[in-house]
């Protein structure tokens, strides 16, 4: 029987799956109907300073990218964060803690640049309970225009200054949510570290224009004939996401500090892949808001079987595990020679690995065999790129298979077993001499 239970900074839960600061996590209406379905925490939509709350627009605020079967792909939105009263989320949140404490409940925080700001809201939020605290230094829109969110996370000493202030004055642990609208993710993480912090958390969402409408002539959401930028977040944005939380995961300077991975988590498959490149746990928000808070019971199910299968008793046995093997280019092994091979039984003879490898690649695919359409690779032009692979409608009917003797009839030179990179080719100008 494996164990999926997760404890991450010293915050316990059922599962690693935490549902992300925004809508879903919005009220205690959502937090309490989300722990019903089986989350095992919440980070509460970010609170704000006390005062009058924040008002959104009364449009829409999100735009999409549809894939072609009209399912989501991304997700960009305007909204700013918590538009409700500081008082009543406070007393919403301890509430739940108290019903439900099970389940990690963190609280997302923005406010000023000014250490007396986090010190008053620090004290309230230390009252409810809450297991930890997140410093929202990501939202790109709305906050940003008055100096917070990405406008803090764009600059590592405010992040040092913001993270060591709130070291200083709670006991709570301190995770920072970092901004993906950045050019090296290292950077901010460092600062973090030399805050103090915890813990970081990535990504919040990016820069972006979805679409524009060509009737109008304004981009989408559309409010009053204007647009204007909003956060980018769904399934488009796990590839950068993933890139990001590996670069933390892999660098000395920041390598021991935990990370709570975001960004299109859609499946225990997607949780499991940001986990085996060093997150410690996960956070979801699209997801839940495209299909609802039962998403989880399958990211449970399915995350527990694929353990079970893979002889990972407990999240640690996997956690991490793909780190090691995340390489710089130059590293890579270039005696390492893969060919492209079609199953004849399997080819609907659609000709698309044709037409991307004559166009775009290397020619190596055949298109008739005795007037007859008949796809099949040229070993002898095969560079073993994969596009065909990417581009074929039928799954396994075009694979990659790896060479280990003989000659590469392309290059006409014998497949050598012997790892070499670039470092020491002889081709490199700067090359290692051995
Ligand atoms: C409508 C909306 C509102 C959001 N509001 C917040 C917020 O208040 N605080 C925050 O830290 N992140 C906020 N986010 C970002 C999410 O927490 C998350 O970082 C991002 O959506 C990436 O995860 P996903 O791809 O699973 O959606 C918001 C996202 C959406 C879609
Ligand atoms: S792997 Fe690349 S070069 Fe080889 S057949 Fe496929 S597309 Fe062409
Ligand atoms: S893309 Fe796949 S199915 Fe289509 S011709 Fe090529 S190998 Fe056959």
């Amino acid at each position: 029987m494996v164990d999926i239970r997760s404890e991450f900074i010293g915050i316990k839960s059922p599962n690693p799956f935490w549902l992300a600061s925004a809508p879903p996590t919005d009220k205690a209406y959502n937090v309490v109907r989300a722990f019903k379905a089986g989350w095992g925490g919440v980070v509460w939509k970010t609170l704000g300073e006390d005062g009058p709350p924040l008002v959104n627009v009364n449009g829409p605020r999100y735009g999409v990218v549809h894939g072609p079967d009209r399912r989501v792909l991304g997700f960009n939105n305007i909204e700013l964060i918590t538009d409700r009263p500081l008082e009543v989320n406070l007393r919403e949140i301890k509430q739940v803690k108290r019903d439900w404490p099970d389940r990690a409940l963190v609280v997302s925080l923005m406010v000023p640049c000014e250490e007396q700001a986090w010190i008053d809201i620090l004290a309230r939020v230390e009252e409810t309970e809450a297991d930890g605290i997140e410093l929202n230094f990501g939202c790109p829109h709305g906050m940003s225009e008055r100096g917070m969110g990405s406008a803090v996370g764009q600059v590592p000493e405010y992040i040092e200054m913001v993270t060591r202030w709130c070291k200083m004055h709670t006991r709570m642990p301190v995770i920072v949510k970092l901004t993906p609208n950045i050019t090296d993710i290292r950077f901010p993480a460092l600062a973090a570290v030399n805050g103090n912090a915890d813990a970081v958390s990535l990504i919040n969402t990016i820069n972006s224009i979805t679409s524009v409408d060509l009737d109008l002539m304004t981009p989408e959401p559309t409010i009053d004939g204007k647009g204007s930028h909003g956060g980018f977040c769904g399934p488009a944005v796990k590839p950068i996401a993933l890139n990001m939380v590996a670069e933390i995961a892999r660098n000395p300077e920041t390598s021991a500090i935990p990370i709570s991975g975001i960004g299109g988590i859609t499946t225990w498959r997607d949780a499991a892949e940001f986990m085996a490149l060093g997150a410690g746990n996960v956070q979801v928000c699209t997801a839940a808001m495209t299909y609802g808070f039962k998403v989880v019971e399958d990211m449970i199910d399915g995350l527990k079987d694929w353990m079970e299968q893979s002889g990972y008793d407990r999240l640690d046995d996997f956690i991490g595990r793909a780190v090691p093997n995340v390489s710089d280019w130059q590293y890579l092994n270039l005696n390492y020679i893969t060919k492209a091979k079609i199953d004849q039984d399997l080819c609907i003879k659609c000709g698309r690995c044709f037409i991307a490898c004559e166009d775009t690649s290397h020619q190596a695919i055949t298109e008739t065999k005795g007037g007859e359409r008949h796809f099949e690779v040229l070993d002898e032009e095969c560079v073993g790129c994969n596009l065909c692979v990417t581009v074929c409608p039928v799954e396994n009917c075009l694979t990659m298979e790896q060479m280990t003797s003989g000659v590469d009839p392309r290059t006409d030179e014998a497949i050598n077993p012997e790892y070499a990179n670039w470092t020491t080719h002889p081709n490199n100008p700067a090359r290692i001499e051995s």
